[in-house]
């Protein structure tokens, strides 16, 4: 049976029988019945209309307006920001449901011990910051810098005393393995193997958390003046790689932001800890930082799931208009625009907020440019030459390949060509590779493609499965999320087990699942219209195989002809022509 994370399946089927999304929703949100659902105001971004739709028959929710979407379980995990097993013991207790004994997972105590270990870091750093009296000079450069004691103390901000050991001390007091300290980055182990010493001494601490809010490093600061602030002393120090940190993965200030994103409906991407903290303390709290690099993807990704309306700040100067260039392919890549807004010369949000004031910040802001637009035209008014033009377009067209959805990809192209002053055929066709420019096969996070489409009816009506999956369709789907998803549905139609999607999608990717839930929301289309969704899916995935097929054919005749082995080249031909004729599969 599968199982996610330790609780089976049939006791995640009993909760969800038990429990009313109607109820668990009316707790947070005033519900009025409509037809089949009940709507009301989403409680997970603001509206004055309501277009937040909740089925109890399906035990789904959904928002037209933002898309959040899911059942019972990530209803409480989005609202509560609990991880998962928490929300099931809730659940269960709340509707008499037994759990079953905790099955041991060594893996998994390691995890909690290390957060708990990293958490009792930041707790001690903390305490030190607003008790200790060798944090004054701390305390006094936080205040210089603007910061109010309620703004550090929802950052969690800390001061790790100059001792030296100080932190050593306090874990070996409390009989914590030092060696797992020092895995964490927190301490470090002596070359000469007596003992360890602390990492962070004498410096302003930033516990950097993920989205749920548990400590997995630490960003920290010199404070200017002190015995810390040594020449040789880098000004900031981060958590070296450990298993709970990753450079480039994580964003600081994510846990305070998260709520404040889903209600402005928009993310801004800073570079420094200050300046998430310079713009909380104005009032701006939608607001992470890169930690010290670029915006990579990883962090793009984590960010999606909250708001795709992503701003970056750059500079004013040369350099930031550069950075604001490079940041494009990734946010491409990611399936998003990004916008970018520009400070003035010199300035960093920091500096900028603490003299012009949030009124000024939100100026900028809607002065945010696309950053494809930025790009554009930059590109345009650099080429002035046919050679220098048929540069920018090859570049262009190298760009818009990243893009998944189709759509997007039309509309740049579209944008592309009227700011460039070039035919869109250009742009299309001066890809760099053989294939043809165009959206790739639909990826599981792209646009819906034939498995989306194809799960989505399924799930309208269960019963089809089996069929489907005889026809061989399951093995046909791009990407192993769907296949493991259809073939999951289909065995448990076989062998009696509800198969509706608040069961059986918990396990995909967020953003499908509320796309899903959003089409099943909506009336269900009449019989007949659905056999002819389903038979053009299954017609969509036999002719994007054969293609492949082809592909791959086309290939081997290009290999066969460098090597000058004609009778495979004719042979491949001949193939080739059959595969286009329908005459093999
Ligand atoms: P900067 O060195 O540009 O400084 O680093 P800043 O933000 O203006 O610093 P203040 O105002 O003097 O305090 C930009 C940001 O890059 C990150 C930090 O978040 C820093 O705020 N950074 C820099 C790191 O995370 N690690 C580093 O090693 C360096
Ligand atoms: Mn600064």
């Amino acid at each position: 049976m599968t199982t996610r994370g330790r609780i089976p399946e049939d006791v995640l089927a009993d909760i969800r029988d038990r429990a009313s999304i109607v109820e668990i929703v009316s707790a947070s949100v005033t519900l009025r019945k409509v037809g089949q659902n009940h709507v009301g105001l989403c409680p997970f971004h603001a509206e004055k209309t309501p277009s937040f739709s909740v089925n109890d028959d399906r035990g789904m929710f959904h928002c037209f307006g933002c898309g959040a979407g899911g059942n019972v379980f990530s209803f409480i995990t989005k609202m509560e920001n609990l991880p998962f097993p928490e929300v099931v013991e809730r659940l269960a207790e709340r509707y008499g449901v037994t759990l079953p004994a905790r099955v041991e997972d060594p893996e998994r105590e390691r995890r909690d011990a290390q957060f708990a270990l990293n958490d009792k870091a930041a707790r001690f750093f903390e305490r030190h910051l607003w008790e200790g009296a060798e944090a004054e000079p701390a305390r006094r450069y936080l205040s210089e810098r603007g910061i109010s004691r309620a703004t550090a103390e929802q950052y969690a901000i800390g001061y790790a005393p100059g001792g030296g050991n100080v932190l050593v001390r306090r874990l070996r007091e409390g009989r914590h393995e030092l060696d797992e300290a020092a895995r964490l980055g927190l301490i470090v182990a002596r070359t000469n193997g007596s003992g360890h010493y602390d990492r962070f001494r004498g410096r302003v601490m930033f516990p950097i958390t993920n989205a749920s809010g548990r400590v997995v490093g630490f960003g920290s600061r010199v404070v200017p003046g002190t015995p810390s602030d040594r020449p040789d002393a880098p000004k900031y120090l981060n958590s070296p790689e450990t298993p709970l940190y990753t450079k480039g993965k994580h964003l600081y200030g994510l846990a305070v932001a998260r709520s404040a994103m889903r209600t402005a409906e928009r993310a801004l991407v800073v570079e420094g800890n200050f300046d998430v903290l310079a713009l909380a303390e104005a009032g701006i709290e939608h607001v992470v930082a890169s930690l010290g690099t670029a915006l990579t993807l990883d962090q793009l990704r984590v960010l999606k799931r909250v708001t795709p309306e992503i701003v970056v700040f750059f500079d004013g100067d040369a350099a930031g208009q550069k950075a604001a260039e490079k940041s494009l392919p990734i946010f491409l890549e990611a399936g998003l625009w990004g916008h970018g807004a520009f400070l003035p010369a010199g300035d960093d949000p920091d500096s900028f907020v603490r003299r012009e004031g949030p009124e000024a910040v939100k100026s900028l802001l809607e002065g945010a440019t696309s950053l494809f637009d930025f790009y554009l035209d930059r590109a345009a008014r650099g080429a002035t030459t046919v050679p220098a033009r048929a540069l920018v377009a090859a570049h262009v067209a190298e760009l818009v390949r990243k893009i998944d959805d189709p759509f997007a990809y039309d509309m740049s192209v579209r944008r592309a060509a009227e700011r460039l002053g070039m035919a869109e055929e250009l742009l299309r066709r001066s890809a760099p590779t053989g294939q043809p420019a165009g959206p790739r096969p639909s990826a599981p996070k792209g646009a819906a493609g034939p498995e989306e489409l194809l799960i989505t009816e399924i799930l309208r009506q269960p019963s089809l499965a089996p069929r489907v999956q005889d026809q061989g369709a399951f093995a046909l789907f791009e990407g192993e999320e769907w296949r493991a998803l259809g073939e999951r549905i289909a065995e448990r139609v076989r062998t009696g087990q509800p198969a509706d999607a608040a069961i059986v999608l918990s396990d995909l990717d967020e953003e499908l699942v509320a796309r899903i839930t959003g089409r099943l929301m909506v009336d269900a289309p009449d019989e007949e219209a659905n056999a002819r969704i389903v038979s053009d899916c299954l017609a969509t995935l036999e002719r994007r195989a054969r293609a492949t097929e082809r592909r791959e054919v086309i290939r081997r005749i290009r290999d066969d002809d460098a090597r000058g082995n004609e009778a495979l080249v004719e042979q491949g031909l001949r193939e080739h022509i059959e595969l286009r004729q329908g005459k093999r599969t």
